[in-house]
């Protein structure tokens, strides 16, 4: 293995240029030459490739988003525009490919792979942390520090004037950025696509809440839940008590940003390193992830999305502590 390329694919996450340094860092103390391609699957296809050295990833341990850039890729979910890709590789003498990307980019990887003889690694990035094969995919754990911080200021304000905000987190389908960042800000109640939108349980939350002279009460609500987000959840309970002072924060892209936490940057940077090994213990058409902080190595062709289990302990837990 003397020449590889590496890039980051789909919806950014805080901890990608930990991870794009840890690779490129362990490539060259292997001797193996890194191509950066920038953009994702788009610049993939056009070729857009360059060299990195040690220096190329100096000082970027510590910053968001990606210094190679990143595409949602639609010409890489056809046959074509997979066949330009592979063109474009074997031009530039590629021996393998490391994605960091989410599921989607991952099974970009698989139908490459399926076609192609070029190896392949991923690795798991998403804020929305819904990836099979690893306990956390980078980003997760500073989108939910964001978050966090964010609703413990919009809880500052709500106490200050008797109110009632109702947060919106991303996600896309899951939950799990709203399940952990509404316990870690002691929400009143958490609404997430994996379990039941109950809006009278909502009522009796509220009305207990304002019997004990509560003086906020904050809900954090998934983008992806079924009942429709912040918004349609307001509008019902204004309708139910109009009287209340309520408002609506959108956090938004906000969670995709920032500087990494501690966690993101060891996780991104074990993976890393990790994924570098297994390319030189010849495995391939893998995912590296880390389960009970053990490395695991998952076939492109096993990893699916994950869905947030919720136990009826899980649930009962947000009720206890909003009481
Ligand atoms: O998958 C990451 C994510 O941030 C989701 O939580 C969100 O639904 C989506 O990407 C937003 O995508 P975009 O940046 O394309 O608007």
């Amino acid at each position: 293995m003397s020449k590889i390329a590496i890039l980051t694919s789909g919806g950014d996450a805080p901890g990608l240029n930990a991870c794009i340094r840890s690779l490129v860092r362990t490539a060259i103390f292997h001797g193996i030459k890194t191509i950066g391609i920038h953009r994702g699957y788009d610049g993939m296809i056009e070729g857009d490739f360059f060299e990195m050295d040690a220096g190329t990833v100096s000082n970027i341990i510590q910053k968001g988003g990606t210094i190679l850039k990143s595409s949602r890729s639609e010409r890489f979910k056809t046959p074509e525009g997979r066949e330009t890709a592979f063109q474009q590789l074997k031009k530039a003498g590629i021996e393998a490919v490391l994605v960091i990307g989410g599921d989607g980019s991952l099974a970009g990887a698989k139908y490459f792979a399926a076609t192609y003889p070029i190896p392949w690694i991923g690795i798991p990035k998403t804020i929305d942390n819904d990836i099979s094969g690893t306990d956390y995919a980078i980003g997760f754990d500073t989108a939910t520090n964001t978050a966090m911080q964010a609703i413990d200021n919009i809880r500052d304000t709500a106490e200050s004037h008797n109110r009632i905000y109702f947060v919106e987190v991303m996600g896309r389908n899951s939950g799990s950025i709203a399940y952990k960042t509404g316990i870690s800000v002691g929400a009143e109640a958490i609404y997430i696509p994996e379990t039941n939108t109950d809006l009278e349980h909502l009522f009796d939350v509220f009305e207990r809440g304002w019997s004990r002279k509560k003086s906020s009460l904050i809900v954090v609500v998934a983008e992806g839940d079924e009942a429709g987000g912040a918004f349609a959840i307001s509008k019902k309970v204004k309708e139910k008590f109009p009287q209340f002072d309520m408002a609506v924060c959108i956090l938004g892209h906000v969670q995709r940003g920032g500087s990494p936490t501690c966690n993101d940057r060891v996780l991104a940077t074990k993976l890393g390193v990790a994924a570098i090994d297994a390319l030189l213990s010849g495995q391939k058409n893998i995912m590296v992830g880390e389960v009970k902080g053990e490395i695991l190595y998952t076939p492109l062709e096993n990893v699916v999305k994950r869905h947030l289990e919720i136990t009826p302990a899980m649930t009962e837990l947000i009720d206890i502590l909003s009481i």
